[in-house]
């Protein structure tokens, strides 16, 4: 649990979010340092007996679900999630987000689209004007559509 947000703030959301679930959900856990702590905490609730499912979005949420006891479901065709927490790497006024730096984009935002809401779990330093002022802007491509994004890139001037 090292890799876990210890940000007072996000901490405390975290636990807010915690009351928004309840037995027979379906959750979608995210990826980095902010869902970390969401899921430690999340699983001490299963623990103590609540009765969800959740679905992660990487190897390293697989793994600490599991360690935790949180029971995993894989997304199949009738799933929709109920909620998926994630955190984000810059947050627009808009909320518009950069997301990725984790390694985890194309996951994360698969089960995003598959879940009814999704909740975004991120500490004040991640609040930016304009998109890219942090960091570059992470693109994650699958090997059979490499060619055809690097093409696209290109023609956009990257
Ligand atoms: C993973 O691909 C990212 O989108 C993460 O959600 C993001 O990097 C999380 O940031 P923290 O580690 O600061 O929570």
């Amino acid at each position: 649990m090292s890799n876990a947000s210890n940000d007072p703030a996000v901490l405390s959301v975290a636990t807010c979010v915690l009351d928004m679930i309840s037995d027979g959900m379906c959750v979608g856990l995210g990826s980095g340092r902010a869902s970390a702590a969401f899921i430690a905490k999340l699983g001490e609730r299963v623990q103590a007996g609540l009765k969800i499912t959740g679905v992660p979005t990487s190897n390293a949420s697989d793994k600490q679900a599991r360690e935790l006891g949180i029971p995993l479901v894989p997304l199949t065709e009738d799933l929709e999630l109920d909620l998926t927490v994630d955190g984000a790497d810059e947050v627009a006024p808009n909320l518009d987000l950069v997301k990725g730096w984790g390694g985890a984009l194309v996951r994360e935002r698969i089960v995003a689209a598959a879940s009814k809401r999704q909740i975004i779990l991120v500490g004040e330093e991640k609040l930016v004007r304009t998109l890219g002022e942090r960091g570059r802007i992470p693109v994650e491509v699958i090997p059979l559509a490499h060619g055809y994004v690097v093409r696209k890139l290109k023609a956009l001037g990257l």
